[in-house]
């Protein structure tokens, strides 16, 4: 079995710079490297994912549709690459879903965890990177970035739901998370990003 390696933290915490450089550092030890994403990672998934950025839809229809792409992206790409050896690299997974949709959007996070056990069964990352910044940070970085989608336009009160539950999901899962601070220099994180995938 490969590993399979998660990225996680809110809308403008950085993490999408650091794919690059981890993809190199894996391959560099002579792993084949998934790089992923969530919504999307298969054509039907970023079908989904267009939908699921720019649509306005009830919070539920938008967890059952994330969880939808999902189902897609491991049966089509994660699984069968984690079985052949693999390492996978995925921008989000489901932790992203009981952060915005239950957290934030008041999703019940049961509702959440039964389409978990459905979806996933019992494949888990085996290390989640949350990079973790100061909601006021992360509304900063979104005011002079690219157009927004849906969700980089929320509130500040949103952005900080989202915080406190990825901050509690690593607190109760310690052994998988391993928590970033995104707010140092782009040099100290990389150095960081670049301790934990050596230990991986
Ligand atoms: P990205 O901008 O990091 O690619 O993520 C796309 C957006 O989708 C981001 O705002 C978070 C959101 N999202 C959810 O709300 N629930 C989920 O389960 C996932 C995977 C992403």
């Amino acid at each position: 079995m490969g590993k399979f390696i998660t990225l996680e933290g809110m809308d403008g915490a950085g993490k999408s710079t650091h794919i690059p450089n981890i993809i190199a550092l894996l391959a560099s030890r002579g792993h084949e490297v998934i790089s992923t994403r969530e919504p999307g990672g298969t054509p039907l998934g970023e079908r989904l994912r267009a939908l699921l950025l720019h649509e306005s839809m009830d919070a539920e229809t938008e967890t059952l549709l994330m969880f939808a792409a999902r189902r897609e992206h491991i049966a089509r790409v994660i699984a069968p690459a984690l079985a052949r050896g693999a390492y996978v690299l995925s921008d989000r997974f489901t932790d992203a879903t009981y952060a915005y949709q239950a957290g934030a959007k008041g999703v019940d996070v049961e509702k959440i965890a039964q389409l978990e056990r459905w979806v996933q069964a019992d494949l888990q990352p085996d290390v989640t990177l949350l990079f973790d910044v100061p909601v006021e940070v992360s509304v900063q970085r979104l005011a002079s970035a690219r157009t927004p989608d849906k969700f980089e336009r929320e509130s500040a009160d949103f952005f900080s739901k989202i915080r406190t539950i990825y901050l509690q999901r690593a607190f109760d899962n310690p052994a998988r998370f391993r928590i970033i601070d995104a707010n140092k220099p782009l040099s100290e994180v990389k150095k960081l990003v670049e301790e934990i995938i050596s230990t991986v």
